[in-house]
């Protein structure tokens, strides 16, 4: 385990060897394929990322909030080596393998709800949004899906079109599928309506009403699809009654509630899924990420009903459901509840926050500190009364936090939150040792 200083004094200049990589990376990988830290990593264990130079890091991304479980979690890994000499690959549509089927019963079992569910699998999170949404067209027979803004769904047409920001994901690559419509987020920190969670909690809702007379025939609606907490978008927690708001608006018109557990999903929030915060049971959820421990892997898990509108052949793919991919998230999710991984995040949750509410006593530039569990996002502006969002000093914060042996990423549409994800497997000595990082990074970008 590292100690003391040592991380921060194993973090060098960058050898020749790296270097070149970098160079070779700007002549062959296409110039969007863009990388935030110019490291090259050799390996991961736990919570400690390594370069191909021996440089340690501590990691707080897990791979933007995929290795939940911790880099190489030895039981995943033992999972995948068995899995890869017995059967890479037969294509499930064709000829049918057991790891599918359990891995289908198993999210059925943890996944809110008593009423009979059925699962399908893809590779990304992306596919699974868009999965959800044909089925959903499928099960209503209807067009309309609702997202909100800052919502982040994926990088395909259909998922850009419901995802909301502009630069640099949406600029340049329309037209965008038709028949989506935004909603404004119940933005608690930004939102325009200066008054209390509950009252702005309700306004959000009532709004439903308006934009039914004003925008869409609610009949016309499929589904509303939203993250229970927003992740690429800055980590906006909607108000306690929200969900529940929704889950209403939803019963009443006959609208399929979706939650996107993309990013949110397995332990990450302090519930095997964020949703259970809210005491809602959508009707359909979409699942990634975490669920494989990295292995591309994505679910769409919803009431028996529904999944099954979409008749033979509709949907699925060659790789979804990859046996490699369907043994590691057995092994990833088995990890989870054998370590009560829940727990874990909600501890970690409550030692990260303690240490950034003084922080943000410290420095009124900190204009927002919030989380659930361990998924905490803290917003810069440029003063606490403005809000002006400080995009710079989140990313010389970010900057400063790699060079002293910390990667963590931002977020959000103005790029100004920093965002901590760390993985559920970190000890308490590498919380602190991160946390350290984190302050001193902090005063010296902000003390000026
Ligand atoms: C909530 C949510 N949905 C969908 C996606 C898209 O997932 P992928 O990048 O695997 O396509 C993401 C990715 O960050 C996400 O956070």
């Amino acid at each position: 385990m590292l100690k003391g200083t040592e991380l921060a004094a194993v973090v060098s200049e960058q050898s020749g060897r790296t270097a070149a990589l970098i160079k070779a990376k700007s002549e062959y990988v296409a110039e969007g394929i863009s990388s935030s830290v110019p490291i090259f990593i050799k390996q991961a264990k736990g919570a400690v990322i390594e370069d191909i130079d021996g440089n340690r890091y501590l990691d707080f991304y897990s791979g933007i909030g995929v290795t939940t479980a911790g880099h190489c979690p030895d039981s995943v890994v033992d999972a995948i080596r068995n899995q890869a000499e017995a059967l890479l690959h037969s294509c499930f549509m064709v000829s049918m393998y057991e790891p599918y089927v359990k891995l289908a019963q198993k999210l059925a079992e943890i996944t809110p709800g008593d009423m009979p569910k059925k699962a399908m699998f893809v590779n990304s999170g992306a596919e699974a949004v868009e999965n959800a949404v044909k089925i959903a067209r499928a099960y209503t027979g209807r067009q309309g899906i609702i997202s909100f803004e800052s919502g982040f769904h994926g990088r395909t047409l259909l998922t850009m079109s419901l995802t909301s920001k502009v630069k640099p994901y949406k600029h340049g690559f329309g037209p965008y599928a038709p028949e989506i419509y935004k909603v404004p987020f119940p933005n608690v920190y930004r939102g325009q309506l200066h008054v209390s969670e509950d009252e702005a909690c309700r306004a959000y809702l009532d709004y439903f009403e308006r934009f039914f007379v004003a925008e869409a025939d609610p009949s016309h609606i499929a589904a509303i699809i939203l993250e229970p907490v927003q992740g690429e978008g800055g980590f906006n927690i909607p108000p306690k009654g929200y969900w529940k708001g929704l889950r209403e608006i939803c019963d009443k018109h006959g609208i399929l509630l979706i939650a996107d557990e993309v990013q949110t999903g397995f332990c990450r929030t302090g519930k095997m899924f964020a949703v259970e915060h809210f005491d809602v049971v959508p009707d359909l959820m979409t699942l990634a990420k975490s669920i494989a421990s990295g292995m591309p892997l994505s679910a769409v898990v919803g009431k028996k009903e529904i999944m099954d509108s979409a008749g033979a052949g509709r949907i699925g793919g060659t790789y979804g459901g990859n046996p490699l991919a369907c043994e590691a998230a057995l092994a990833t999710i088995r990890f989870m509840e054998e370590n009560d991984l829940a727990s874990k995040a909600l501890a970690i949750g409550e030692k990260i926050m303690a240490r950034l509410k003084k922080l943000q006593a410290e420095f009124p530039q900190i204009g927002d500190t919030r989380g659930l569990g361990a998924m905490i996002g803290i917003e810069l502006v440029k003063d606490p009364a403005a809000k002006e969002p400080d995009k710079a000093s989140a990313a010389a914060v970010i900057a400063e936090c790699v060079k002293q042996g910390l990667l963590i990423i931002g977020a959000g549409i103005y790029g100004n939150v920093i965002r901590f994800l760390p993985p559920l497997v970190l000890t308490d000595g590498q919380l602190k040792q991160a946390m350290d990082i984190f302050e001193t990074s902090v005063r010296k970008v902000l003390k000026k």
